[in-house]
């Protein structure tokens, strides 16, 4: 690749350093692998940049849960191209990579439909990215084996000038891949069969992660409660248990995990909701549909009864807390009654904010043969119908904060001067005036307006969470 040694002004020679951009499409999983992305490229010479334009390398990290993430793709491609030809002829070159679940599911489609793209490579090989890189000088290659070995076992760490650069708040990935088979869903085709990284390996990366002044983690899994790591003593052990372990990382205030399948919200795990103060009052628990023959059909394997019961213990375990969820409209054979008992289990569980779709068929996948398929304007009727009762719950919720004191994470500077901007436990959006040598640092403020998207606080102390050792986030190693 081009990134000669420069020679500077005082003719000293600097070492060449390559520059690569990664775009992120999809979920948290996917934000999470393209620093690991980075980070196993650091070593090798390269930098991150904002700039596409400046990059020997841009990585796209790609999202093939619905038609429209997945299409996405091409049209970046086909923009990428122009770009590669401006660069050509100035003299440089530049790779093409393509990573994530469309990789993964459309690997030799995309080789031979984008002839810019230089390497295809799978959730699964990112720790093989530097060799992949090197490889793909010579030739077009297509990486996408599912088995094989472990890549946590070998993607480096992040670097704790890495971790002070990405913020207050960071993703770990715990659990990788699903064996539910949701008839809609690609991802146990894109991630491969549930497996669970060992305890000692994710609180050695928690611990870096606090070290370098982290203060809340959200431990992510496409199926995150059916984490079963290994333990110290070679057994097979929950989430809580992990939970548990991580809760005792001193400077580690906040946990959080996400996303969750309500058949393995186990007792243990509800009881930690109940015990463990680090762990926010804010659960993702997607059901997709109210309806029994939908969840049926959607081989969700519970029933609304199930959930409703569920969402009750909860509940009784943590009384403040609050639930977002996700819901698909219009799945094969959806009537207007399916339809209807969405609407009335949203009603009853009432959501502090939740994510909704129109089913996409996708290749591959039992509910894309399913016959009955619900007209494309019909399903968007509902969709809308849907947003806005969920929107109406939202603002609901929000309002309910109006005058309640809570603890803010604040993670950086405002949009206006003076300000600062953060999280509440229930992860809304906060921004308030204060001083910046606050930032990464959690303060009790009072909730005194209520925005569209975030919520406007007043600061109640400043010496209540006050770590001062965190405080300055200067750092001399990386
Ligand atoms: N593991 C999570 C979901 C991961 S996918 C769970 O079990 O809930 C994130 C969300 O995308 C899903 O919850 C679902 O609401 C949505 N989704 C997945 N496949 C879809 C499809 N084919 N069409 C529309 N939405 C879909
Ligand atoms: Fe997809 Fe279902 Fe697995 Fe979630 S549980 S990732 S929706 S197959
Ligand atoms: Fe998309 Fe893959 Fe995540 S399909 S939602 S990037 S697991």
């Amino acid at each position: 690749m081009n990134a000669e040694p420069q020679v500077r002004a005082d003719g000293r020679i600097e070492e060449a350093r390559k520059r690569v951009f990664i775009k992120t499409y999809g979920c948290q999983m996917n934000v999470y692998d393209s620093e690991r992305m980075a980070d196993a490229l650091a070593p090798h010479g390269y930098v991150e940049t904002t700039d596409q334009d400046e990059a020997d390398l841009i990585l796209l990290n790609t999202c093939h849960i619905r038609e429209k993430a997945s299409e996405k793709v091409y049209s970046e491609l086909g923009r990428l191209q122009s770009l590669r030809q401006r660069r050509a002829a100035a003299g440089k070159s530049t790779m093409i990579g393509v990573a994530g679940c469309v990789a993964q599911a459309e690997g030799d489609e995309i080789i031979a439909r984008a002839p810019m793209v230089d390497l295809v490579f799978g959730p699964q090989s990112y720790h093989k990215l530097p060799e992949l890189i090197e490889r793909a000088t010579t030739e077009r290659l297509v990486e996408t084996d599912l088995a094989g070995e472990d890549k946590f076992d070998h993607l480096p760490p992040p670097s704790r000038k890495a971790a002070v650069s990405r913020g207050y708040s960071a993703f770990l990935t715990v659990q990788e891949g699903c064996d539910k088979f949701c008839t809609f869903c690609v991802v146990p085709y894109t991630r491969g069969a549930e497996t669970s990284r060992p305890i000692a390996q994710i609180v050695a990366e928690a611990r870096d992660l606090a070290a370098a002044g982290v203060r809340e983690i959200t431990l992510l899994g496409q199926n995150v409660n059916a984490y079963h790591g290994l333990d110290d003593t070679g057994a097979s052990v929950g989430l809580a248990e992990l939970l548990y372990r991580l809760a005792e990382i001193e400077g580690l205030d906040r946990l959080r995990y996400t996303t969750s399948h309500p058949r393995d919200m186990d007792r243990d795990l509800i009881a930690a909701h109940r015990d463990l103060p680090q762990l926010m009052p804010y659960l993702h628990l997607p059901i997709q549909s109210g309806s029994d023959a939908i969840l049926k059909s959607m081989n969700r394997r519970h029933t609304r009864d199930d959930y409703l019961r569920l969402v009750e213990k909860i509940r009784a375990a943590r009384p403040d807390i609050a639930l977002s969820g996700d819901f698909i409209v219009g799945f094969p054979g959806e009537t207007d009654a399916d339809f209807a008992e969405t609407m009335r289990l949203i009603e009853e569980v009432g959501y502090a904010s939740a994510f909704s779709f129109k089913y996409s068929p996708r290749p591959g996948t039992p509910g894309a043969e399913m016959d009955d398929q619900v007209d494309p304007d019909l399903a968007s009727a509902r969709l809308t119908e849907l947003q806005a009762l969920l929107k109406r719950q939202q603002v609901l919720f929000n309002r309910s904060m109006l005058g309640r004191e809570m603890d803010v994470l604040l993670e950086r500077p405002g949009r206006k001067p003076g300000q600062l901007a953060g999280r509440s436990p229930y992860l809304q959006a906060v921004h308030l005036d204060a001083p910046e040598d606050l930032i990464g640092t959690i303060q009790k403020v009072l909730v005194a307006g209520i925005g569209t998207n975030s919520l406007d606080c007043a600061l109640v102390t400043k010496a209540s969470f006050q770590t001062g050792r965190f405080g300055s986030r200067i750092d001399s190693q990386s």
